[in-house]
């Protein structure tokens, strides 16, 4: 038998009779309770109380409920909190929704809703948008596909989004916090972040508007400036087009990630609209779960550069690692989605997509077979690989398919490739690494956490792996943590450190602490490396207390069907699994 929910056990603790009579004066009729009603005026009694079903009826107004709705009535209250209430006095314990409770939140979403319908309307009906709408009909763009996406364009003035915001009353330290407007951190002066740009807005899996991305009209640096973290803007959870999409990645049982936004908004204009976007290549461990929980086929069309293949490479071997089933739509050099289409047309497209399509371990070993002979060297390393990576493929059918693919690749017997392979993989979660990472012997936490910080600082793209796989808490060493976070901030809008322009953004008694990072004469560390670093200094073993009282919030989560907490917690249990975050 099921649990029983969480609000029939609220009900069911919860003395009707006694409850109500904390606020009107029943008297007993029988089986039943009555007396003046609360919700209207009168002056004999009609409003009665059911014991056994646990609810009320006015005869007069016709109000009625259960012991919940009377409560939410009385106390004006929405449901959310007077379960919550409820729940506490009879000692169930009710988690709260988030996302109803926070007023800070829903300020940055009402700005952000603001904000969209301003940019667009520059774009699409006033002289100063001119310029940016017709750079985006040359670009293949329609004008029913901007009006729906609601593309706008920031002007090039220093304050037009302050004013505006300031006029509804918003604080320049809301703007801020929203990442709508920046500001000088010696003068205190606020300004417009977005200026001069293209607004392409982006929307919580909610479709609720979080956040911008904004691109330049012409050859300005950075081609792309984003909003910065914020409440409700999570860069490494966020994924682009999702809210839209997300029906019909279910139903197709197929998600294609690219890297662009401008790629997305392309594509989902043709007959394929199960497409998403991260925010350029980098794909952390908690997108990939998101998207896994809608489909577990994911399908990557990155850009056919360097980039773009290496993005492949890892993004791929990520999913496996996960679980999921990883398909590569490789694209020539030098191509991405977008262009593709203004190049071939819609149609070339569509078929493209139905005929390049491989499962990512085929695409992996056609990629290395390019570039190897069968009697090369290398020819057995690359066939080995390819059997560490079918040994994640739990499915025996989706697995035989494959190895037949890869025996006649590499032109030997599927059988040898099957022996390898153990017999059946029933254990799941059982992880096989292949490359286990290296033990680094733990000197003084402090020296590494310097290390990192110092790689962090120098290295735009480690630290973007660094925020998608780690907690910022991290870090121990007094001053880092506050370092770290305006970090995070600077690389939104600046692609490399300068010591100078970072000085702006970190309070001054932060400044020989950065020194100190700065001076150290470390190399930067390699993506696997760091990765080894910050192991080392995690430990390898978790609290178990603070697994099981996830766990326990999670099944509290989806008893009252809060699916978005209990994916939340779900992260966070595996974040937790993977490196035990530091207080
Ligand atoms: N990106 C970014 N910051 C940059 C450049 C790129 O955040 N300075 C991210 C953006 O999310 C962008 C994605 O990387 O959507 C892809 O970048 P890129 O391939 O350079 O741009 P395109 O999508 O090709 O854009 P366009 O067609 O407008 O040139
Ligand atoms: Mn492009």
């Amino acid at each position: 038998m099921a649990e029983k929910s969480v609000v029939d056990q609220v009900k069911e603790s919860t003395d009707i009779v006694n409850l109500i009579s904390e606020y009107v004066d029943l008297e007993k009729r029988g089986n039943n309770y009555v007396g003046l009603c609360p919700f209207h005026n009168e002056k004999t009694p009609s409003f009665n109380v059911y014991k056994d079903t646990g609810s009320y009826y006015c005869f007069g107004c016709r109000a009625n409920g259960s012991v919940i709705d009377f409560y939410m009535e009385m106390e004006n209250l929405p449901f959310n909190e007077a379960l919550q209430s409820l729940g506490e006095r009879s000692g169930i314990k009710v988690k709260h929704k988030q996302t109803n409770v926070n007023s800070k939140e829903l300020q940055l979403i009402k700005m952000h809703e603001i904000m969209v319908d301003n940019y667009h309307n520059i774009l699409v009906s006033t002289a100063e948008g001119k310029e940016a709408l017709n750079y985006l009909l040359k670009r293949g763009f329609t004008l029913e596909q901007i009006k729906k996406e609601k593309i706008g364009f920031a002007p090039n003035i220093k304050d037009s989004a302050i004013q505006l915001l300031e006029n509804l009353k918003f604080s320049k330290e809301m703007m801020y916090q929203a990442g709508l407007v920046a500001r000088n951190e010696e003068t205190f002066e606020y300004f417009d972040r977005f200026r001069n740009r293209i607004m392409i807005p982006i929307k919580n899996h909610k479709g609720k508007y979080v956040a911008f991305t904004a691109r330049a009209l012409g050859d300005d640096t950075p081609k792309y400036l984003n909003s910065p973290e914020t409440d409700i803007f999570h860069k490494s959870s966020i994924i682009f087009n999702l809210s839209d999409a997300y029906k019909v990645i279910q139903d197709e049982k197929e998600v294609i990630l690219m890297e662009g936004h401008m790629d997305v908004l392309k594509v989902k204009n043709t007959s394929i609209k199960n497409v998403v976007a991260t925010m350029g290549t980098s794909v952390s461990l908690k997108q990939i779960e998101i998207l896994k929980r809608v489909s577990k086929n994911i399908t990557l069309m990155f850009d056919g550069d360097e980039a773009g293949k290496n993005a492949t490479q890892s993004v791929g071997e990520k999913i496996l690692e996960q679980k999921g089933n990883p398909y590569v739509i490789p694209l020539q050099t030098g191509m991405d989605p977008d262009e593709f289409i203004e190049k071939h047309g819609e149609e070339s497209f569509e078929k493209y997509i139905y005929e390049n399509r491989d499962h990512f371990i085929v695409y992996d070993a056609k990629e290395k077979l390019k570039s190897s002979k069968r009697n090369d060297l290398k020819f057995s390393e690359y066939l080995n690989h390819s059997i560490q990576l079918l040994k994640y493929i739990d499915n025996e059918v989706e697995r035989s398919r494959l190895v037949k693919q890869i025996s006649e690749l590499y032109e030997v017997d599927a059988e040898l490739i099957h022996r390898q392979l153990p017999k059946k993989q029933r254990r799941r979660g059982n992880k096989i690494t292949f490359s286990s990472p290296s033990v680094t012997r733990v000197t003084s936490r402090e020296f590494k956490e310097k290390h990192i910080m110092h790689t962090l600082i120098n290295s735009k793209e480690r630290m973007r792996y660094f925020t998608s796989n780690f907690d910022l808490n991290l870090f121990q060493t007094n001053g880092y943590h506050d370092i770290i976070n305006k970090l995070v901030e600077y690389f939104s809008e600046f692609d490399t450190f300068d010591k100078q322009m970072f000085i702006s953004y970190i309070d001054p008694e932060l400044i020989t602490c950065l020194e100190h990072i700065i001076a150290t004469d470390l190399p930067v560390l390699e993506e696997q490396e760091l990765n080894d670093y910050i192991q080392a200094i995690c430990g390898i073993s978790s609290s178990s207390g603070e697994k099981n009282n996830l766990i326990k919030e999670i099944e509290q989560a989806e008893l009252i069907g809060d699916d978005e907490r209990a994916l939340e917690l779900f992260n966070q249990l595996i974040e937790l699994q993977k490196f035990p975050k530091s207080k």
